[in-house]
């Protein structure tokens, strides 16, 4: 695991690329934890990054498919509506490239099952069967047993370097190593081994309940509500009971660590010295949603332009998937024939 510091930004050049679950609709929390970080470090002119729509994975979960196609939508354009530049970054959807699902079969035959087996998110719905006093594998998907491979194809295409990603992810990057390193060895040195990295400087934002913004526990801002209804949504970010006058504390203030996740050092100070001198709950509140409408307003207009041309959006990731597709054809051309699927004669 990388933890990202000063000293990342000085390395030579290298290839990030991140995967985002097309299951629902962007929230304040990916914006901060992922998106905003993103598309910030792909201006780097050190860095390649690919960043792709992971539909395979939210496939494993989501079997809605108007819901898969309209997530899918509103992630693209949301990137694209806060300045993803898709000249420098590669932006993509998964299911455009079929060489990934080609080195995730390639990949399955030289993976341990016992990996597989060892998964959190595996381990943790047969603990809930066991619970429930089920069968241990009741309800569980192969694709979801298999989801590591998948997503170590995903990066190794394209041979990344750093993969930026939350912390529930580490595990997964851990088992990308594995599974090319264990390649490597048998097949040749075809495989860059990844390194996850974890942004220490990121916030993790919390939801209107305190608790970490997450659709599980339906506690998310939607990042592109209209104006009064983002307003009305930042309003019911719980607080105390303490009175307008009386001291309150900053470091264990939702929505103090909201406001601070989209202030200026400045910003932040004053904001921290007005908590101290008893503001008001109902006016820090009103400055947080200024202080967020401010940052989102012009990119609000973007994606609802965006928005209303899908066929747009539908260029620019097939645009997307021509460039991504430049590396992953040769690419997988050697891996197979690494393998032994070759032209014969
Ligand atoms: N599994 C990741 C998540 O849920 C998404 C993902 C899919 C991904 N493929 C990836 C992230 C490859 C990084 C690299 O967040």
């Amino acid at each position: 695991m990388h933890v990202l510091g000063l000293g990342f930004f000085s390395m030579s050049k290298r290839t990030v690329l991140t995967g985002i679950t097309t299951t629902g609709t962007p929230h304040l929390g990916n914006y901060v934890g992922a998106i905003k970080p993103c598309i910030l470090a792909s201006n780097d002119t050190d860095v390649q990054s690919y960043f792709f729509l992971a539909d395979y994975h939210a496939l494993v979960k989501n079997s809605d498919p108007a819901r898969m196609c309209q997530s899918t939508l509103e992630i693209a354009a949301s990137w694209l509506a806060l300045g993803l530049d898709t000249e420098t970054a590669v932006f993509y959807r998964q299911s455009d490239i079929p060489e990934i699902l080609e080195l995730t079969w390639i990949l399955t035959c030289s993976t341990a099952k016992g990996l597989m087996n060892r998964a959190h998110a595996y381990k943790a719905a047969v603990q809930e069967n066991l619970q429930a006093g089920e069968d241990p594998d009741y309800a569980i998907k192969l694709g979801l047993f298999s989801y590591p491979v998948l997503m170590a194809a995903d990066i190794l295409m394209f041979n990344s370097s750093h993969v930026p990603v939350g912390k529930d992810q580490v595990q997964h990057l851990e088992m990308a190593r594995d599974i090319a390193q264990r390649f490597n060895h048998h097949y040749g040195e075809l495989f860059t081994l990844p390194e996850a990295v974890i942004n220490e400087h990121v916030a993790v934002l919390p939801g209107q309940d305190g608790r970490k913004m997450s659709k599980s526990y339906n506690n998310t801002i939607p990042l592109w509500l209209p104006e009064k209804a983002l307003r009305k949504a930042i309003m019911k970010i719980v607080t105390n009971s303490l009175e307008p006058g009386q001291e309150k504390d900053p470091e264990d203030s939702a929505l103090f660590t909201i406001y601070a996740a989209f202030a200026n050092q400045d910003q932040r100070d004053s904001m921290r010295q007005a908590y101290r001198d008893g503001i008001a709950w109902g006016a820090a509140k009103q400055q947080t949603f200024e202080l967020i409408n401010e940052e989102l307003k012009p990119s609000r207009e973007h994606y609802e332009a965006l928005m209303a041309e899908p066929e747009q959006i539908e260029e620019i990731l097939l645009a997307g998937a021509q460039k991504a597709r430049a590396h992953a054809v040769p690419f997988l051309s050697r891996i197979r024939s690494a393998v032994g699927i070759r032209t014969l004669g």
